[in-house]
């Protein structure tokens, strides 16, 4: 255990750098891995989720290392990964281990999965059951979590998908299953997720249509057994990290960040456009569109926000941020509603339930259901003093740490250790722009 305590700040100034894109940097790696020479990936996330994934693809036999200018690594192509002679342990990535098992999922071999306590209660059915449709054998604890078993098929069989959930990972897996597999592997999703999956295939030299439906969904279909090739790959910084300094400057008076190279990915921006209608204050300069994904500068300036209601098919555009958001509601003027919460009981933690206890404890009003969450603002700092328990859940650990920064009263947290797991240098960073983030001593009570 790890406790921290944020006091309430000063005004922010600066400009800072956020780490890279932790969904771009697990697909880049997974993909140079199945890409035939060598990959240079440049901004790549030295973060544990991330670092999990390279070593996992280390032990199936490709060749990834660090050198001055980035990270290198010698693919097997397509099909080629060779069996582990260990256990595969992702550690807390869902991201990490989901996406795994669908790349080994068309490959002859036998592949053993694990995690940490959190990963440990996440569903795997969501992915292990499109795979077995396409030929791959599991057997997982309680049929449905790690640790779990993945028999590759040696003659794996494209499907056409319809995913119940609207998910990245869940996508991601079947397209990446379907790289081994002969034939056209598509997936249907209710409602478009991030598809740095589906850029990434095509920047390696996949052919990856996407159609529109009707009903708001999307449909995406990959051609199998591409010859996929080294291609240089540079990582934009992580809109959901870039999310932290960003909410805490618009919450302190005074504050004026700029946040540089921003990933902003319009199936990434929701948590932008929500603060927009919130009334925040933020410049997008000098937008590029560098190796496929666009990035710019974020300038943000501090100034009052408003409750809103945050329409449901925005959701997945912004699926990590609804902790953060829920700081800004707290300190929003008004009620702010959020619907269409279920993926989020089954994220890093519950964190409908965490976000609810943490604003709770700071003396924030706020109404939680199955799905949906109202926070009802206090048009300026919030009272804070709370102790939060954070389950190990990296976001709510830094979103919490944010609502000390701009609350009336200092807030701890149980344990900051997860952090670790996407931003290292959040203390670091946000203590750079004028923040006053510690550890708590280890003989001071908690
Ligand atoms: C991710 C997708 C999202 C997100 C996760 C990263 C990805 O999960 O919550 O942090 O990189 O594909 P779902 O797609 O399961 O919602």
């Amino acid at each position: 255990m790890h406790p921290m305590i944020a006091h309430p700040a000063e005004a922010l100034r600066g400009t800072s750098t956020v780490p890279g894109d932790k969904s771009i940097s697990h697909r880049a790696l997974l993909l140079a891995a199945s890409a035939v020479g060598e990959t240079h990936i440049r901004g790549l996330l030295e973060a544990e989720d991330v670092l999990a994934t390279a070593a996992a693809l280390g032990a199936l036999g490709a060749n990834i290392r660090r050198d001055a200018e980035g990270w290198r690594v010698s693919g097997r192509g397509v099909g080629g990964l060779a069996e582990a002679e260990r256990v595969l342990d992702l550690g807390n990535s869902g991201t990490g281990v989901r996406l795994m098992m669908g790349l080994v999922a068309s490959q002859p071999i036998l592949s053993f999965f694990c995690g940490d306590a959190s990963l440990s209660r996440r569903p795997m059915m969501r992915v292990t059951e499109p795979l077995g449709r396409m030929g791959a054998e599991i057997w997982a604890r309680g049929g449905d979590r790690l640790p779990l078993c993945v028999r590759g098929s040696a003659t794996p069989l494209p499907i056409d998908y319809t995913s119940p959930v609207a998910s990245a990972q869940v996508k991601s897996a079947v397209l990446l299953a379907g790289l081994n597999t002969p034939g056209r592997t598509s997936v249907t999703e209710p409602l478009p997720t991030r598809d740095h999956t589906e850029r990434l295939l095509r920047h390696f030299g996949a052919t990856v249509d996407v159609e529109p439906l009707a009903d708001g969904g999307r449909r995406v279909t990959l051609e199998g057994q591409p010859e996929l090739s080294a291609r240089p790959v540079t990582v934009p910084g992580d809109p959901s990290s870039a999310a932290f300094p960003l909410v805490a400057a618009l919450l302190i008076p005074g504050s004026q960040v700029t946040l540089t190279n921003v990933g902003i990915n319009p199936l990434r921006i929701g948590l932008l456009e929500t603060l927009e209608e919130m009334g925040a204050r933020l410049s997008r300069i000098g937008t590029t569109d560098d190796g496929g994904e666009p990035t710019c500068d974020l300038r943000i300036a501090a100034g009052p926000l408003r409750g809103v209601d945050v329409p449901e098919v925005r959701v997945p555009a912004m699926i990590d941020e609804f902790p953060i958001l829920a700081v800004a509601a707290a300190c929003a003027q008004g009620r702010t509603r959020m619907r269409g919460l279920r993926e989020l009981r089954v994220k890093e933690s519950d964190r409908l339930a965490a976000i609810a206890a943490g604003l709770t404890a700071c003396g924030v009003v706020v109404r939680a259901g199955d799905d949906w969450l109202e926070i009802d603002g206090a048009g300026g700092p919030p009272p804070g003093g709370g102790i939060v328990s954070t389950h190990f859940d990296h976001r709510i650990a830094m979103s919490f740490l944010i609502l000390g920064l701009a609350a009336r009263s200092a807030v701890r947290i149980d344990d900051g250790s997860a952090i670790a797991t996407s931003f290292p240098g959040f203390r670091t960073l946000m203590t750079e722009l004028g923040g006053n983030i510690n550890d708590v001593d280890d003989h001071q009570d908690l």
